[in-house]
């Protein structure tokens, strides 16, 4: 770890969430069992940071002597432009959730698309030469679709209640597999539609990244006609995880098909950005459990 003993002594190194707001955020819980575990003197706290104070507080981590953060809604978008460097692919995502303060320099990373990826890969699921489905045109989206292009999915189709936003998707995809040496046939379509329906019964892989479903309007389902036109071994993915299992992923392993819930993502995501931070493996199964245990202390 890079923390100056002469200016931090003994004093633990802060890590911080910025968001707006942060109260039910995992995050401190599954960081500072991570820093614990591995006897880093360093401590992680979540500041609920209003909109009009964001630049402030960005630059206000290097004076503090902060080692780092990640950020979350609504500022993943507007942090770019108060930091030092942002990573080619941050840049094309257009989005920041982790930060870097090296020698009172701030720079931006973006790991929620590699998280959701190690999270598939760490389920035995290889979504190379396959056709995936996304379903909405957010920054989830854009994240997972910049990632599963440069993974060389061979067909993206991003599913979007507003055809605009799906189709700014799509392009970024095209491009983030053009970036990465890789090839995809990425197009957008209307949600719901007769297109829609077509895709998703071609599909292998499904990603919900709408927060439909999202507690406390768990009966609700991106997918609300259900799932009878998914072909079997459909691997379906919800990147929300409260709860733990949605309507969609309920309905998903009653059709036998493979369900995954987006904790995982979460703890991948954080895991990235511990790497970036100490240069070393984030704990993954510590943070997954002290993630899990603050999940189910919300019930
Ligand atoms: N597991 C993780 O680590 C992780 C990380 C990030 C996000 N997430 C999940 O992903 C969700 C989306 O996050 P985000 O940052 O992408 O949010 P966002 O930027 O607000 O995007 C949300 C997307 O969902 C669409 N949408 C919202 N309500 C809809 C509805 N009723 N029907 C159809 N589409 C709808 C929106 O449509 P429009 O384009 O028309 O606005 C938009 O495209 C979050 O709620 C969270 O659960 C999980």
């Amino acid at each position: 770890m890079s923390v100056p003993r002469d200016v931090w002594g003994r004093q633990p190194r802060p890590y911080a969430l910025l968001g707006w707001p942060v109260g039910h955020s995992l995050s401190p819980a599954m960081h500072n069992a991570a820093f614990r575990e591995q006897g880093l003197q360093a401590i992680y706290v979540a500041l609920a940071v209003p909109p009009e104070a964001l630049g402030e507080a960005v630059r206000g981590l290097a004076s503090l002597g902060f080692g780092g953060a990640n950020v979350t809604i609504p500022h993943k978008e507007a942090v770019l432009d108060y930091l030092d460097e942002v990573t080619p692919e941050a840049r094309l995502i257009g989005a920041v959730n982790t930060i870097v303060c090296r020698h009172g320099r701030l720079v931006g990373h973006n790991t929620d698309g590699q998280g959701f990826l190690r999270h598939l890969y760490a389920e035995g699921i290889d979504p190379a030469g396959q056709n995936a489905v996304i379903l909405g045109a957010g920054g989830a989206a854009r994240a997972i679709a910049a990632a599963l292009a440069a993974a060389g999915v061979q067909t993206l189709v991003v599913a979007g209640r507003t055809p605009e936003r799906a189709e700014a998707v799509a392009g970024l995809a095209r491009r983030a597999a053009s970036a990465a040496g890789t090839e995809v046939e990425a197009t957008a379509v209307p949600l719901p539609s007769r297109e829609a329906e077509l895709c998703l019964a071609d599909a292998h892989l499904v990603v919900n990244c709408t927060p439909v479903g999202m507690a406390p309007a768990t009966e609700e389902s991106p997918l609300p006609d259900g799932l009878g036109g998914l072909r079997p071994g459909t691997v379906v993915y919800d990147t929300v995880y409260r709860p733990a299992e949605t309507r969609l992923l309920r309905e998903a392993r009653a059709r036998a098909l493979v369900t995954v819930g987006g904790l995982g993502m979460l703890v991948h995501q954080g895991a990235l950005a511990w790497e970036l931070w100490f240069g070393r493996p984030g704990p993954v199964q510590v943070m997954w459990a002290a993630a899990e245990a603050a999940l189910r202390g919300e019930d």
